[in-house]
């Protein structure tokens, strides 16, 4: 992950405020959280910053330290870790492209064309003439199904754009641009992840349910009489079509085992449990009781 730093000084706004509009979510986050406790909602207060300004401002860091009564450090730790807070003004609409290889293979490459194009060279920072626009290039946005895809983010939410072509990236920020509603989602109008193509069948082969399909199997694979079989071979015939089976037990003529291994081997356990219990109680107290009466005389 690269350094992330506050943007320069001359950056920097004189000061900070929160709006009306802030103020009351900033109420509904601090009663969240016990009052010695205030720092809990730090993330929160960033975050209500980032969508009034747009990014977060170092006086937009000690107002938050101030509400949160927190050190100013503290804020600035939190702020400069998570990717998701802007250190320096971005676009009224910041695009972000996922670049990772599900969008990649379905023509992200378009999508950052065309954002270098419209936009300029990528980075936060580097903001369309209009004022508009930024855009980056991030990793999966976990919309992977619906690749290629965007996350614009503005003020009124961070939003996915899926199923994306250049073409339509290109008519979605013709739309911001002027100030048009823009409806989020895949832009082919599938719902959600469904299949594309409206003939899909899965398992819909009638002959998949009729038996048709189904093989006896005369030997397990990897047995000496499949091999046998496979080389040409005449194995040992097998009764009725069962797999010949050779338990580790059986004895070296090859013969099968009958059941009475399996009635010994459960038998064993239970008569041997069972004196053992009752036995091991009464031998004790009889043994100690003689030899402390000896010892004593
Ligand atoms: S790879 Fe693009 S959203 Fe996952």
């Amino acid at each position: 992950m690269s350094v992330r730093r506050l943007a320069a000084a001359e950056v920097q706004p004189e000061s900070f405020a929160f709006s009306k509009e802030s103020e009351k979510k900033i109420t509904f986050w601090m009663n969240k959280y016990p009052e010695d406790r205030k720092a809990s909602a730090v993330i929160p207060l960033l975050w209500l910053a980032q969508k009034q300004e747009g990014w977060v401002s170092e006086p937009a860091l000690r107002e938050i330290a101030a509400r949160c009564e927190m050190p100013y450090i503290r804020v600035y730790e939190v702020a400069t870790f998570y990717t998701m807070f802007n250190l320096e003004p971005v676009g009224e609409h910041l695009i972000q492209v996922c670049g990772t290889t599900p969008c990649w293979l379905r023509g992200s490459d378009d999508l950052k064309a065309v954002c270098e194009k419209r936009i300029g060279k990528k980075g936060r920072g580097n903001v369309s003439a209009d004022g508009k626009f930024s855009w980056e290039e991030v990793e999966c946005l976990g919309a992977c199904s619906n690749a290629p895809m965007v996350q614009i983010a503005n003020k009124d939410g961070d939003f996915y754009y899926e199923d994306l072509t250049g073409a339509a990236l290109e008519q979605i920020l013709d739309d911001l641009a002027a100030g048009k509603p823009v409806e989020m989602g895949p832009v082919t109008g599938r719902k959600c992840s469904e299949p594309t193509e409206a003939d899909v069948a899965v398992l819909a082969d009638a002959e998949l349910y009729d038996g048709s399909r189904a093989k006896p199997m005369p030997y397990l694979p990897n047995t000496p009489e499949a091999k046998a079989a496979e080389e040409g071979e005449d194995p040992a015939p097998v009764k009725k079509g069962r797999p010949a089976r050779k338990p580790a037990d059986a004895d070296e003529a090859g013969g099968a085992v009958k059941s009475a291994p399996r009635k010994t081997a459960k038998a064993a356990p239970k008569a041997a449990a069972k004196p053992a219990a009752k036995k091991t109680p009464a031998k004790k107290p009889a043994a100690k009781k003689p030899a402390t009466k000896k010892d004593a005389e």
